[in-house]
């Protein structure tokens, strides 16, 4: 039985920068993954161009049952130590708004230098590799069960993520791992992921499928993320709905600033000033789509002058252009969902090292556990973070 110093499951952004990191520190390092390409969500990440992390990262812009639990690792490995990596490979790269970081050319310059960087550190990668059976013996150590052979190592290292995208993939192992060495397990949802329509909803709003205004949506703790808001056949999307999402239970309402950055009861007192006769459809016209403005509103209230409303009317009108109510269907799930909420509980795990408190040897790192970012790059630094706090433990 072949025996490594250490092993990590998951050759995807936190597996292989755990072992980058173990490699430079002289320990030997085989990563296990049972796909055929390693950091498969990384190539598809960011449009293609992945969004590998941001110029702002906060530990508020992560949610986790234990909101302390990202400060030490995030700390450590920040996202200025990424970028000069990024850098150190001569990869090109962008910012976009909020300070999102892509690279100029594609993401797979991201797998690449992760790749080198593995290679550099010595470490062994074995992809179409399925992990069958894991052990701990009483000296300590992990044995493996693989499609390759029996396997051994001192620290164990699961990195294979959360459920998202089961088609890239995606498998609930590492929770099935945890489950086996007693390690609490919180319930999982789909994260920034679109919303449905209900059927009713559907008939009335799927003809504005392409359309994408400023929004500014709320989720009913409160939380808000003022972006793009995207119209869909199936719902909602883009990325202020995505954000919401990770904050959305289901039956709870939403609400959605159509006029972000205007009071809409002040903007349609000073057009009746200005253009009383003028119909309430051409009006909102000039400030919002037509087709989401007829969507909105019935015709015979549409047709009426602006002279012809009354105020309470008038303030109806503004209150459904700044907080628009609307109770979702539910989202689209794990098959487009970016992020898994929930997962391994990390009031189980050492906020430094990522090393199960009460199972010695035993680490996780990245999605599979209860840390799931904002959109713009938080969850591949999160990647990098923790996959760094472990390397540097194992
Ligand atoms: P990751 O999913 O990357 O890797 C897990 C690895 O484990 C995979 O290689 C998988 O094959 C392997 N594995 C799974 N089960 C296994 C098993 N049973 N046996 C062996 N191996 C197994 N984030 C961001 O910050 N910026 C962005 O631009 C994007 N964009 C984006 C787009 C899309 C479409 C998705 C789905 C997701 C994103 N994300 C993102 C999120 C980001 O991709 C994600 O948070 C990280 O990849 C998580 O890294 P991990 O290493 O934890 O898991």
């Amino acid at each position: 039985m072949k025996h490594h110093d250490v092993i990590i499951i998951g050759a995807g952004a936190a597996g292989l920068m755990c072992a980058a990191t173990a490699g430079y520190r002289g320990r030997d390092v085989l990563v296990l993954d049972n796909a055929k390409q390693a950091g498969r969500k990384i190539l598809i990440s960011g449009g293609g161009r992945c969004n590998f992390t941001n110029q702002k990262v906060e530990p508020h812009q992560f949610i986790c049952g234990n909101p302390h639990f990202v400060k030490s690792a995030l700390a450590r490995y920040r996202s200025t130590d990424f970028i000069e990596l990024v850098e150190r490979h001569g990869i090109e790269y962008h910012e976009r708004d909020h300070g999102q970081l892509f690279c100029n050319d594609s993401a797979k310059e991201i797998v690449t230098m992760l790749l080198t960087e593995c290679e550099w550190a010595g470490v062994s990668i074995k992809l179409r590799t399925d992990i069958t059976c894991i052990n701990k013996t009483y000296s300590g150590k992990f044995l493996l069960s693989t499609s390759n052979g029996d396997l051994s190592c001192d620290s164990l290292v699961i990195a294979t993520g959360g459920l998202s995208m089961p088609k890239l993939g995606a498998t609930p192992f590492g929770y099935h791992v945890a489950e086996q060495f007693g390690l609490k397990v919180l319930p999982t949802y789909a994260g920034l992921v679109p919303f449905t329509w209900h059927s009713e909803q559907k008939q009335k709003f799927e003809s504005l499928s392409g359309i994408a205004v400023p929004s500014t949506i709320t989720a009913k703790d409160g939380t808000q993320f003022t972006e793009a808001l995207l119209f869909t056949h199936r719902g909602l999307s883009g990325p202020a709905v995505l954000q919401i999402s990770n904050y959305w239970q289901p039956g709870e309402a939403i609400s959605i600033n159509l006029l972000p950055t205007e009071n809409a009861l002040e903007k349609i007192e000073l057009a009746l000033q200005h253009h009383p006769k003028q119909s309430l459809r051409n009006t909102l016209s000039h400030w919002l789509p037509k087709r989401l403005v007829e969507a909105l509103f019935d015709t015979p209230q549409l047709d009426k002058a602006l002279n012809q409303l009354g105020h309470g009317e008038r303030e109806l009108i503004a209150n459904a252009l700044n907080n628009w109510q609307l109770v979702m269907n539910g989202t689209e799930g794990y098959r487009t969902a970016e992020v898994t909420l929930g997962g391994v509980d990390t009031n189980e795990l050492s906020s430094k090292t990522m090393e199960a408190k009460n199972v010695a040897g035993l680490y996780f790192i990245g999605e599979v556990m209860d840390v799931s970012g904002w959109l713009g790059g938080f969850n591949f630094q999160w990647a990098w973070s923790s996959g760094v706090a472990a390397g540097m433990a194992v």
